[in-house]
């Protein structure tokens, strides 16, 4: 079996985790939660979002949370910005990276990010020219890579055609977003060969979310395929606004208890990693969806 000797985690709760949570979590506690992840190893931590308040109102303190965050200097804090408007106030809030996000489906990008895909494309681009000018690294994101809670199946070459288009554009990595979840190996693996002829798969990262509880497989499948780079959210929390009945991430506790089995370094201590996941489930009165970090917390209770 090949796998990769190290894996990078993106960790998405704070914004992919909370941006979907129906009651109000406190500034307070976000900020909590992303100085606790940085102290328990974790070195990409997805901040928040520059959407509009109207849309997703659970990032409406999205200011106010990079200003309270304390700064681990070998970890960054990239945000969403779906165009200049939210790219200008994620740089005045203290943004030195930034992501964009379009999608595989038609359908989805309407009710996502309100245009056409070509149409959001060509706002990403004036917001990678703005960010390149101010040398701010873009993550891209294309969501519905193999599913589309409106279109159902997705062809894996529209996925690939996005994704490249987001690479040429200058994004150094690009997301695969299963959005709702709906993945297994066999199309995963369809869609990320189908992605890798036309981007490296060195640049390719893995978005999975869990719904039907295949979303650790799908990391499996994709380390095979020599994908490095997964995104994961502490405790499994999360879902998506716009894609109705789909659970959170992968849980990143479970994610590293994978990496760490198969031997592969991702610098997080899993033993801290559990207690974060712990803690944010009690502090926002859910229940804890990461296995290996219940499992981590009973033992030590
Ligand atoms: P729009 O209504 O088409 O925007 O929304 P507009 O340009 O017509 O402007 C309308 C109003 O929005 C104006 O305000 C603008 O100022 C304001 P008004 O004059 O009416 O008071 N506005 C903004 N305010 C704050 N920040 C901004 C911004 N832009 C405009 N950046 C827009 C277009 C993209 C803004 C909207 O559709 C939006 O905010 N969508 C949010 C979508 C979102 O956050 N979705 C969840 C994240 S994506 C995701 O979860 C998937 C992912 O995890 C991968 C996966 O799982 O697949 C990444
Ligand atoms: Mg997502």
């Amino acid at each position: 079996m090949i796998h990769p000797a190290k894996a990078k985690i993106v960790e998405v709760g704070p914004r992919d985790g909370l941006q979907n949570e129906k009651g109000v979590v406190s500034t307070e506690i976000k900020i909590d939660l992303i100085n606790r992840l940085a102290d328990a190893g974790v070195r990409v931590i997805e901040a928040t979002s520059f959407v509009s308040p109207k849309w997703v109102p659970q990032m409406g303190d999205n200011s106010a949370v990079m200003a309270g965050i304390t700064r681990h200097p070998a970890a960054v804090y990239p945000v969403l910005t779906p165009n200049l408007q939210g790219f200008d106030s994620a740089v005045q809030a203290g943004a030195t990276e930034v992501a964009i996000f379009g999608a595989a489906s038609e359908s989805f990008s309407r009710k996502n990010i309100n245009c056409s895909i070509s149409e959001s494309l060509k706002r990403f681009e004036s917001v990678v020219s703005a960010a390149s000018a101010l040398e701010i690294k873009v993550r891209g994101y294309v969501s519905c890579v193999v599913g589309c809670p409106y279109e159902g199946a997705i062809d894996p070459n529209k996925a690939a055609d996005v994704a490249k288009t987001l690479f040429e554009m200058g994004c150094y990595e690009v997301s695969l977003g299963d959005t709702i979840g709906v993945g297994n190996p066999a199309t995963i693996s369809r869609m990320i060969e189908a992605c890798a002829k036309r981007v490296p798969v060195q640049k390719l990262a893995g978005h999975y979310h869990d719904t039907y509880g295949m979303a650790i497989a799908n990391i499996y499948a994709s380390l095979q395929m020599g994908m490095a780079t997964f995104d994961s959210s502490i405790a499994g929390l999360g879902g998506c606004p716009y894609a109705k009945g789909a659970s959170g991430n992968v849980a990143t506790e479970d994610v590293v208890y994978l990496l760490q089995g198969l031997g592969i370094e991702t610098g997080i201590d899993l033993a801290k990693l559990a207690v974060v996941g712990d803690w944010i489930s009690s502090a926002i009165n859910r229940p804890n969806g990461a296995k290996a970090g219940r499992a981590l917390c009973t033992r030590n209770e």
